[in-house]
């Protein structure tokens, strides 16, 4: 599993309707190039078989299905996504410290090497503050997304997703070695689809982002791997 944070810094979200599809990407990606993010609709249609071909095929593979439920049934499913080789996993930082914990305790006994990255959900970037005040949460964004990193820090995460348009802040009040992944990643120009708080590639890298996820304006592009290639090239510059 390769754990540089210098190369291989975007994740391309594979959120394809079927495996058939998922596959025409992969097969002319190389692992050299990107990691994989596996999401609740590739895997509900294709499931563990395709985590696993994608993991013997020598990707990183994030498994991105936002476990959120009470700790005993999450920490069981992460353990459950370790067994899968996965190189990364997420739950919901809203599920709550003893949550976070559990599921972190569930991957204890694995070697550091064996070990996937737990990571927490703070804010969708798909959300905004109106969203937020909706279901009853008053602090401003900014402040819900802090709160939620710091419980995922003293919980002993990895990291957190959050938006690359929260990262300056967060850089500044968690350690360094602290994980920001960050969608909601948009070219220049490119529509935001149902994304609220979205960053160019450049800027998310610029202000702290350790891991970009991109999905549609790679994977809905007229020629994926261009794009990706595009995509590294403008922050080689930077
Ligand atoms: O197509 P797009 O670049 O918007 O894809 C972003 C991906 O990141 C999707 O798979 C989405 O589920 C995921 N994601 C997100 N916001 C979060 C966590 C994950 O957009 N906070």
């Amino acid at each position: 599993m390769s754990d540089t944070l210098d190369s291989k810094r975007i994740i391309v979200a594979l959120d394809y309707a079927n495996e058939n599809d998922a596959l025409r990407f992969v097969d002319q990606c190389d692992a050299s190039l990107c990691r994989l993010k596996v999401g609740k609709e590739l895997f509900t249609v294709a499931g563990p078989q395709l985590v696993k071909k994608l993991v013997n095929l020598g990707f990183d593979v994030f498994l991105d299905l936002k476990f959120h439920d009470i700790p005993n049934t999450v920490a069981s499913a992460c353990r459950a996504a370790a067994d899968l080789g996965v190189w990364m996993m997420n739950v919901h930082a809203s599920g709550g410290q003893l949550m976070m914990e559990k599921a972190w305790q569930s991957l204890e006994d694995l070697s550091a090497t064996d070990r996937p990255k737990l990571i927490a959900v703070t804010v969708l970037t798909s959300m905004s503050q109106r969203d937020l005040e909706q279901i009853g949460i008053q602090v401003s964004l900014e402040q819900q997304v802090l709160r939620l990193a710091k419980l995922t820090q003293f919980a002993g995460l990895d990291g957190v997703v959050c938006s690359a348009q929260e990262t300056t802040l967060l850089r500044k009040e968690l350690s360094q070695s602290f994980l920001l992944v960050t969608p909601g990643i948009r070219l220049e120009g490119s529509s935001k689809d149902d994304q609220v708080r979205i960053v160019t590639p450049q800027d998310a890298i610029k202000n702290g982002s350790s891991y970009l996820v991109i999905g549609r304006p790679i994977t809905q592009s007229k020629e994926p791997v261009t794009t990706l290639k595009i995509i590294y090239s403008t922050l080689n510059t930077l």
